[in-house]
């Protein structure tokens, strides 16, 4: 089945009492037993769902891989991914990096006695100097947030490899039309799937894939235990989104394509993040590992203050100035401020996040319009 087909089919079939072609939402806590531990396949809705079931099998058959488990959040579900590990274990990971991952690692799983080394994974040279005895996991971000930077899947798998260590890939940015780490040799892939797949910015919600049985496991360990699981309504609703998942990015990235090159001849921006760019360091990687060069892109101002940016924010129209990305809707935000406020100022600066930095995730409205709102917003 070719990709645009799987958005419709994969995992799918009609549900079996009415023949409804779409999962109805399964909304209960448990299933009756016709004897104790004799059931139709669910015995708790913590354990599982039917509609959350119809979505991992959607979501694993996007991604290629043989399983998915999902949760109530993208950081639940790396919240899960992250207790494979055991005090002592070491994690290599990007510089770039999502806040709230930052936050994740820094904050509650270092407390916890698991040690990080971020880099810039864009050299794998830096990656292969970072690895130690004691590396377990290497955390991918590509493309990074909020610099977009391009990190070569295929390098780092082959670095990890002959070391047992695990990879896994945030494909977030990217979503599985334009990117599948699993084909790269990645082991897992994360996705905060309240972005492109649910795409409609009207549901928070959390996915990983894979074909390691070991990792799978333990994320099914991890939502009967932790319990950090998605509700019916909101597989529904991730669902829904992804059946016009194709559509949707496509359209975006034609958008995203239009108002990167109106603002890298801009005489206000200083520089222009999108790795479509043939001014992006990374934009011959980004051709081959990526089928498009997706909708997300951020750029700094000549005048490099968190004033001038907020100013900026502020004079749009038809951008929201609002936190996440990938829904139908343009929206525009301040990593230094927003997203990447739990970061500490001299981290962020080292990893080249600067005060005027502003990201955009393009919607599927008019490229014309779009960039008419930011230039009238100069
Ligand atoms: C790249 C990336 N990964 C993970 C997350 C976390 O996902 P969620 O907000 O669904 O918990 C986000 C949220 O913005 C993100 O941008």
């Amino acid at each position: 089945m070719k990709f645009n087909t799987k958005t419709i089919h994969a995992g799918q079939k009609p549900e079996e009492t009415s023949g409804a072609v779409m999962p109805p939402i399964f909304q209960t806590s448990t299933y009756a037993q016709q004897a104790p531990n004799q059931h139709k396949g669910y015995d708790y809705a913590r354990v599982g769902n039917p509609t959350r079931t119809a979505l991992e099998r959607m979501i694993a058959g996007l991604e290629g891989a043989d399983e998915a488990a999902c949760f109530s959040s993208g950081v639940a579900a790396m919240d899960a991914l992250m207790k494979m590990l055991r005090p002592g274990d070491h994690v290599v990971t990007t510089n770039d990096l999502y806040g709230g991952s930052y936050r994740l690692f820094t904050k509650v799983f270092e407390p916890y006695g698991i040690n990080f080394t971020f880099v810039d994974m864009t050299d794998p040279k830096k990656v292969e100097e970072a690895i130690t005895a004691e590396t377990k996991l290497m955390w991918i971000e590509t493309p990074t947030n909020p610099l977009l930077r391009v990190v070569d899947i295929k390098a780092l798998v082959e670095l990890a490899k002959p070391k047992n260590i695990l990879t896994v890939v945030d494909n977030t940015f990217a979503s599985p039309y334009l990117q599948r780490p699993l084909e790269f040799g990645a082991d897992a892939v994360l996705h905060s799937a309240t972005k492109y797949l649910a795409g409609h910015s009207d549901v928070i919600h959390g996915a990983v894939a894979s074909s390691n049985k070991e990792i799978m496991e333990n994320l099914r360990f991890q939502t009967k235990t932790s319990g950090a699981v998605p509700g019916p309504m909101d597989c529904y609703l991730t669902l829904r989104g992804i059946k016009t998942l194709s559509v949707r990015v496509q359209r975006s990235v034609e958008n995203a394509k239009q108002i990167a090159t109106f603002l890298e001849g801009h005489e206000k921006v200083a520089s222009v993040n999108y790795p479509g760019l043939k001014s992006h360091p990374q934009h011959e990687l980004a051709k081959k590992q990526m089928d498009d060069f997706g909708a997300m892109l951020s750029f700094t101002l000549k005048d490099d203050s968190i004033e001038a940016a907020v100013q900026f924010m502020s004079n749009t129209k038809i951008f929201t100035l609002a936190e996440s990305l990938g829904g139908v809707e343009s929206l525009i935000s301040h990593p230094a401020s927003m997203t990447h406020g739990s970061i500490p100022k001299e981290v962020r600066e080292k990893a080249g996040l600067r005060d005027s930095l502003i990201r955009i995730s393009v919607g599927i409205e008019d490229a014309e319009d779009l960039i008419a709102d930011l230039d009238q917003a100069f």
